[in-house]
């Protein structure tokens, strides 16, 4: 086989009070077809997303996880290779599309080697390629992912919820980039920000699972990384208790940011909530797009 097309899900980590260790994954997808071809060198096509700047070469995360795998398993053996990209993941907007581009790579060299790798040896190296395993654990599983790094590796356990859960995503048009969110978290917190936050990923795994979730409203809530991000997406509060108020059980920050995601019961106005939210940022001079999504189920997968 000399060409395999992927579909990876975009993923919200942090879930609010589980920074570096939640995240899930939801139905809004890139699609990478990677293609060996005679023709030495690199081609891309995008279209969607980053099409106007995605190169290849460079940094170009598409192709350096591509090739992590695949000089690994052929001993370097030197190849064409044109990618092709329909991308939807908003980038730099904390919907997970590095990781999208890292699992896609991964994939598809291991796909193309025979799926010579698991998808659990897979974790390792995106892991290591974007640094933590929150985004690049639930695009590779699908479903809600409690991670977790030991002497350097990855383990991630995935779950399903215990009944469906709405996500409204609201992208604001301002990037931010993660390296400049990540700049504002402080090297130590007080202790009982530390309880506060332990109380509530608890909670928040626990009410995912058993189905109770009226207590989604008090697990979402974070101190140990939206409060030093909040001065990074203005109008971030208000547009919390615009979700709320609209209906949603909470919302938190997606990730790094930029996007707010509220969560929902599927019998809530999802619709009501995201104008809602979209015109809460609006006041703030931020003009949001947005997505009401589900989770998925799979993770990424060969098309
Ligand atoms: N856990 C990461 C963060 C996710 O919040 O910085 C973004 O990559």
């Amino acid at each position: 086989m000399k060409k395999v097309t992927v579909r990876v899900p975009a993923t919200s980590a942090n879930c609010g009070p589980g920074f570096d260790t939640l995240g899930l994954a939801c139905t809004l997808y890139n699609e990478t077809t990677y293609e060996i071809t005679d023709r030495k060198g690199f081609q891309l096509e995008v279209t969607g997303e980053g099409s106007e700047y995605l190169k290849p070469f460079g940094r170009n995360l598409a192709f350096a996880s591509f090739l992590r795998i695949w000089n690994k398993i052929t001993d370097n053996e030197r190849i064409g290779l044109k990618v092709t990209m329909i991308n939807r993941i908003p980038m730099s907007r904390g919907l997970g599309s590095s990781s999208s581009a890292i699992v896609a790579g991964l994939y598809a060299a291991n796909a193309l080697c025979d799926d010579y790798y698991t998808k659990e040896e897979l974790l390792d190296v995106a892991t290591d390629i974007e640094g933590h395993p929150d985004n690049v654990a639930p695009a590779l599983f699908g479903g809600f992912t409690i991670s977790c790094m030991e002497e350097g590796k990855a383990h991630s356990l995935r779950l399903m919820p215990e009944k469906p859960l709405k996500f409204i995503a609201v992208v604001p048009d301002s990037k931010l980039p993660t390296t400049l969110a990540r700049q504002t978290i402080p090297a130590t917190v007080p202790h009982h920000d530390a309880v506060y936050n332990t109380s509530r990923a608890s909670l928040l795994v626990g009410a995912l699972l058993s189905g109770h979730y009226e207590y989604l409203g008090m697990a979402l809530e974070d101190k140990l990384h939206q409060p030093y991000r909040a001065h990074l997406i203005p109008g971030l509060q208000d547009v919390f208790e615009a979700a709320k108020a609209a209906g949603a059980y909470n919302a938190i920050i997606s990730g790094a940011g930029s996007t707010v995601m509220a969560y929902a019961s599927p019998e809530a106005d999802c619709e009501r909530i995201a104008q809602s939210m979209v015109q809460t940022f609006a006041k703030y001079g931020e003009h949001a797009c947005y997505h009401i999504l589900d989770i998925d189920k799979d993770g990424v997968k060969k098309l």
